[in-house]
């Protein structure tokens, strides 16, 4: 599939997503969201883990389109959010991890987008806020309500209502990010992760990620309930008999998803 916004490509079951608008530090446009949604509809199997970048050394995303939004209005704002919201719930229960890696902006949508991810890996030079205030809007792609799920209440308030812009390492220190790297390392970094996950078994991964994703919203009893229901469907599967198996005849499991 073709691409105006972003590019991909694929290497070893890893696939590197880049939101791609040059003179717009990567700004979310209604183009950019769509074919988010369109690309992620239409991933395969043969990516087992994703990275989402923002091109270019300086922006990660640098939020929604503010040109676009100049001429919006409230039906179409609150259509706006309602779309890019739906696209990131993409996103956020993919059936595979999602790295977020920020090299430059994260800001009010790029934020928002980052939050959507599995985790968060950011370089030094990264910056993070949810500056919609200042723009006379607030966060409608999610920001509101991930932020509190990442750092609690009382921080995600103070974001939303300074719409300050905060260091790497600030976000780190508050449980936003999950590591800060170097700027020439986030790549590799990225990439390592990667290929971590993609060792081991795709179903393991994607029942683990499921189980995180959906009991984080649901009470305690109800989370060990469908923890022990996805820990059931894994012993129905063959990389469960593969991976025991491998390890009581000490060698490496030969994973297939099934
Ligand atoms: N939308 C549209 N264009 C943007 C943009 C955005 N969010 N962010 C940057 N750009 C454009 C600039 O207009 C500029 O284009 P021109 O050269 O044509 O003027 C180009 O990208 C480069 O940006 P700057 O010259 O501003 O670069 P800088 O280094 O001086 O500043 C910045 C960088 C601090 C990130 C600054 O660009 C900025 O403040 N951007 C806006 C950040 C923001 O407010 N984001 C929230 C948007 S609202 C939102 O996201 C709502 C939501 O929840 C859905």
């Amino acid at each position: 599939m073709n691409f105006e916004t972003l590019e991909f490509e694929v290497k070893d079951n890893i696939g590197i997503l880049s939101i791609s608008r040059p003179n717009a530090l990567n700004a979310l446009n209604a183009k950019v969201i769509n074919e988010l949604g369109l690309f992620f509809e239409s991933l395969d199997a043969t990516v087992q883990c994703l990275i989402l970048t923002g091109s270019g050394e300086k922006a990660f995303v640098a939020g929604a389109d503010i040109k676009e939004m100049a001429s919006i209005e409230k039906n179409a704002g609150e259509a706006f959010a309602k779309r890019g919201q739906t696209v990131f719930q993409l996103i956020e229960n993919s059936p595979i991890p999602v790295i977020a890696a920020v090299n430059g902006f994260a800001l009010g949508g790029g934020l928002e987008l980052a939050m959507a991810c599995d985790f968060i890996i950011a370089s030094q030079n990264a910056k993070f806020g949810l500056p919609e205030v200042s723009l006379g809007l607030i966060p409608g792609l999610g920001g509101t309500q991930r932020l509190s799920r990442y750092i609690g209440k009382a921080k995600a308030r103070l974001m939303v209502t300074t719409g300050d812009i905060y260091s790497a390492q600030k976000a780190y220190d508050w449980g936003l990010v999950a590591e800060v790297v170097e700027a020439e390392e986030l790549k590799e970094k990225c990439l390592e992760m990667a290929a971590s996950i993609t060792k081991r078994s795709p179903l393991a991964v994607r029942l683990a990620k499921k189980s995180v994703t959906d009991g984080f919203e649901l009470s305690q009893d109800d989370g060990m309930q469908l923890e022990a229901q996805l820990f059931g469907e894994a012993f129905a599967s063959e990389d469960k008999v593969e991976g025991v198996n491998a390890f009581i005849e000490k060698r490496k499991p030969n994973f297939t998803g099934k």
